[in-house]
């Protein structure tokens, strides 16, 4: 099987990650097939657009796409910036149809004090965050700012179709039944008529699932009990802006977003017949540690892990990759973000070779 992978490394950190993810792959001795191209602020100075056509297209030629980062630091400061580099990854989850990512949050037994949280609330936590991923206020219209100072003013949309919550819901359950069997549906039905529409259509996918555990969080309880017992969750599903937010909460359980990983996927198949997917890791460019070769490359070989396991069907080889990981870890090996006393702290490459010594 060849698998045909557009790797897309984009800023900052992006590209040194990526490369510790190939060779993770390539060290399995698979049948590669790599096609790779500038996104993000790379692309903007290059070619003057986020997402060019030939990064798009490679995209949707490949079986999956890896996605390293973007994000430059000189485009936050503009707010009439009409090209952004994060105009590449939101065009890709909309062109490419990936509506539900996954954020699995796992607490490694060797990290348990890397955790800003107490070791005994951290131990044996094992959820995902089910982030809809492609509408809400992301793609909502109207959006936009109008007027002059002092009566400047902006719109952002929230909105959602019964068809969009509902295929959500369903990953949600179906991921369940191999999991823990518990959904939690975070929303904010209290306030917003698309968190009623969230809950109604939940609690009618529900009727399916009499063997999944399920229950309602209003979204800010849900932010304040992930942190007061993480333990209890195991599917968070949710709309887009909030899961946005959640999963960068439930990263800082296990220690450090350098370690997150996430799947992105839609309904497509590719040519193997698997599920179509974006492949990221759920952290950013970090341009402050960019090009020093200290970044944790963890997260983005992790979700060359669950590339395998979701667009190939490769399970054994993504088993490899992750009990990899968790013995690097186990033998005292870290990067900088999750160094403690009485570990070694490797460099991006040397943790990748740490990685593929353990494959
Ligand atoms: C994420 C990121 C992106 C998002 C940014 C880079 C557009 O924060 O993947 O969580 O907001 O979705
Ligand atoms: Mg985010």
């Amino acid at each position: 099987m060849k698998l045909r992978i557009a790797v897309l490394p984009g800023d900052g950190i992006g590209p040194e990650v990526c490369a510790e993810a190939i060779a993770v792959l390539r060290a399995l001795n698979l049948d590669l097939e790599l096609h790779t191209a500038l996104v993000g602020g790379c692309a903007i100075e290059a070619l003057g657009t986020a997402l060019p056509d030939e990064a798009l297209r490679m995209a949707q030629d490949a079986d999956a796409v890896l996605f390293g980062a973007v994000g430059m630091a000189k485009f936050d400061q503009d707010p009439t910036a009409p090209v952004r580099p994060e105009q590449a990854i939101l065009g890709l989850r909309k062109a490419l149809g990936l509506f539900a990512n996954l954020r699995p949050v796992k607490a490694y037994e060797a990290l348990l004090d890397a955790s800003t949280l107490k070791p005994e609330v951290v131990r044996g936590v094992d959820l995902i965050i089910l982030r809809e991923l492609t509408g809400g206020a992301y793609f909502g219209r109207p959006q936009g700012q109008s007027g002059e100072p002092p009566n400047r003013q902006a719109v952002d949309t929230t909105f959602y179709t019964e068809a969009e919550v509902r295929r959500l819901m369903v990953t949600a359950f179906e991921l369940a039944r191999g999991r823990k069997r518990r959904v939690t549906q975070a929303d904010k039905a209290n306030v917003m008529a698309t968190g009623r529409l969230w809950r109604q259509v939940a609690h009618e996918v529900r009727q399916d699932y009499p063997d999944v555990d399920y229950e309602d969080m209003f979204a800010d309880a849900c932010a304040m009990h992930l942190l007061r017992n993480p333990r209890h969750f195991d599917i968070i599903a949710t709309e887009n802006l909030f899961g946005d937010i959640l999963s960068d909460e439930a990263a800082m359980i296990t220690g450090s977003m350098g370690m997150l990983p996430s799947a992105s996927l839609g309904e497509a198949r590719n040519r193997h017949g698997h599920r179509r997917g974006l492949y990221e890791p759920i952290h950013g460019a970090a341009h402050d540690i960019a090009g020093k070769g200290i970044a944790n490359p963890l997260a983005m070989i992790l979700s060359a892990a669950m590339m395998l396991r979701w667009s190939f069907g490769l399970h054994a080889e993504a088993d490899r990759i992750e009990q990899a990981v968790a013995r690097a870890l186990d033998d005292g090996l870290r990067c900088a973000d999750i160094q403690q006393p009485g570990t070694t702290v490797l460099s991006t490459r040397e943790m990748g070779a740490a990685v593929i010594a353990r494959l």
